[in-house]
């Protein structure tokens, strides 16, 4: 299954959810590469660090992502394809080859509004590809009080996207894991908000993808 971590805008966290779902998803027991579309690679480099298990590639055209993705599918059980800030390019080219899009959306009115533009090239993929992918969108750098508002929310449904119902905090834990080469549940007891609110996200976007603890990818099979 491929994954691509798509806005058009920068800053969002895309590379932030795509090196935690990398992580997660080899937690869970899958076999996991991190395709790094974004100049600055700053993924890879962290993922590398934090979790070597997962396997990295760099992808550095449209072409290239057109072409080595679905290589890439076939070796392993997930690939998490990190996107540019604003290569409409080479997002086009991500969300061609997709099977599902987490669209990350920093939780305010004017960001939410400007989704309308930063997802321009998700629905011309889902318009020539009869609906694919699926695609969900998730708050990001959320206040700790916040309130979703009612324009919050139709704002995401004239998109035709489900807005995920787990949203990710805005904690400093985030802004720190790079730094010290880990994800955020990697840093000890002030990281366990964090590894939940992610660990939740994740089993709600992505059920099929979780495992219960202490069972292998054999037994699951075997026992279902
Ligand atoms: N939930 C969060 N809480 C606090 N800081 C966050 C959170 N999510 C992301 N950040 C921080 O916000 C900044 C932008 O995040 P990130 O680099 O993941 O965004 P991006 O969409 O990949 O950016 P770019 O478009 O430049 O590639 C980073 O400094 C990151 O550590
Ligand atoms: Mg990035």
């Amino acid at each position: 299954m491929i994954i691509t971590i798509a806005n058009n805008k920068g800053g969002v966290g895309k590379s932030t959810l795509a090196v935690h779902l990398a992580a997660w998803l080899t937690e869970q027991g899958h076999t996991v590469t991190l395709a790094d579309c974004d100049t600055q690679q700053s993924s890879s480099v962290w993922i590398r660090e934090a979790m070597p298990k997962v396997e990295t590639v760099v992808l550095s055209s449209p072409s290239e992502i057109l072409n080595e993705l679905p290589v890439l599918a076939r070796e392993a059980d997930f690939v998490v394809a990190d996107g540019p800030g604003s290569n409409t390019e080479t997002s086009r080219a991500l969300l061609l080859r997709a099977d599902f899009a987490i669209v990350p959306c920093k939780a305010s009115m004017l960001e939410v509004r400007a989704l309308a533009q930063a997802t321009q090239v998700l629905r011309e993929a889902r318009d020539i590809r009869g609906g694919r992918p699926d695609a969900v969108i998730v708050l990001n750098m959320v206040g700790k009080n916040y309130r979703l508002t009612k324009d919050m929310k139709d704002a995401a449904v004239s998109l035709q996207l489900p807005l995920a119902q787990t949203h990710m905090i805005l904690r400093q834990i985030y802004a720190d894991a790079p730094g010290q080469a880990a994800v955020a549940w990697q840093l000890g007891s002030r990281a366990r908000e964090a590894a939940d609110e992610v660990n939740q996200l994740f089993r709600e976007i992505l059920p099929q993808a979780y495992r219960q603890q202490g069972r292998s990818k054999r037994t699951v099979t075997a026992a279902s």
